[in-house]
């Protein structure tokens, strides 16, 4: 779902009283991949006593999973306030959660170097389907950039390939190091006599020195999704590892 920006125009993805909506009749969905699939990323990038925030939450079970699986604190914003009340409720009893209405293009209520992790899937896709779309997906970096601790790590899961992504995250003022995974989309079948070896899903993807796949780079499930691992450089880092692209 999702494929590209002309999907956008079905929904209003970027518009708070289409979430509303749809949480009204939705209890629990989450988008793209669920949390078994990320498991070795998460862990990977993010040790469990990190101070996490889950940007765009929804009605989303991932948070609940990480928390089984020994997370002990994550912060989830939406700009929905049906998804928050929603989510507050059900999570009552579980003080490792905590929902908090927001706009992820203005967390101000958050402090400057805050968060160890921050998790993101398909909230920025979704920023880009509104209107002002480029504008809203760099206000939402920059606070992004904002709040992560030095060391901290941005965990973006979309449908966007590094064409449509890499642009926006790959900025020098963020200073990332940006590394990227590719993995099918759930219930993924390979087709019948296909001849290409399998590939290892958890190992990153070599991407060139603009962020770009190699050109003779073929995607195993054309639907894949993307997992782009950023890392907020200290101060002090060697920039000269950084991808970086002029814009
Ligand atoms: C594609 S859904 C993903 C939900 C959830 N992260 C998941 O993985 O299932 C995008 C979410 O972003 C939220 N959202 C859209 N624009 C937002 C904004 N400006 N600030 C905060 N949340 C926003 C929507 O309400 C929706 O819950």
């Amino acid at each position: 779902m999702l494929r590209d920006e002309s999907a956008c125009n079905t929904y209003n993805y970027g518009d708070s009283d289409y979430w509303d909506a749809r949480y009204l009749n939705e209890s629990a969905f989450d988008w793209y991949q669920r949390y078994d699939a990320l498991r070795p990323f998460l862990r990977k990038y993010i040790p469990i006593s990190s101070r996490l925030l889950m940007v765009g939450c929804g009605n989303a079970v991932i948070s609940e999973d990480m928390v089984k699986d020994g997370y002990e604190s994550i912060m989830n914003v939406d700009i929905s306030c049906v998804a928050i009340e929603m989510m507050r409720r059900k999570y009552e009893h579980v003080p490792q959660l905590e929902y908090v209405q927001m706009d992820v293009r203005d967390m101000g209520f958050f402090l400057d170097n805050s968060f160890d992790g921050v998790i993101d899937k398909g909230t920025l896709d979704a920023l880009m389907c509104g209107t002002n779309g480029p504008t809203s997906a760099s206000q939402m970096l920059g606070e992004v950039s904002r709040i992560l601790k030095p060391g901290g790590v941005y965990m973006l899961i979309t449908y966007g390939d590094p064409k449509a992504r890499m642009t926006h995250i790959n900025r020098p003022t963020y200073n990332w190091k940006i590394e990227l995974y590719i993995i099918p989309r759930p219930g993924f079948q390979k087709p019948a006599g296909s001849t290409s070896s399998p590939k290892s899903y958890l190992s990153p993807v070599p991407i060139n020195e603009n962020g770009m796949l190699p050109a003779d780079y073929v995607l195993e499930d054309p639907d894949s999704h993307f997992i782009y691992v950023c890392t907020k450089r200290g101060d002090n880092s060697d920039l000269s590892e950084s991808l970086t692209v002029d814009i």
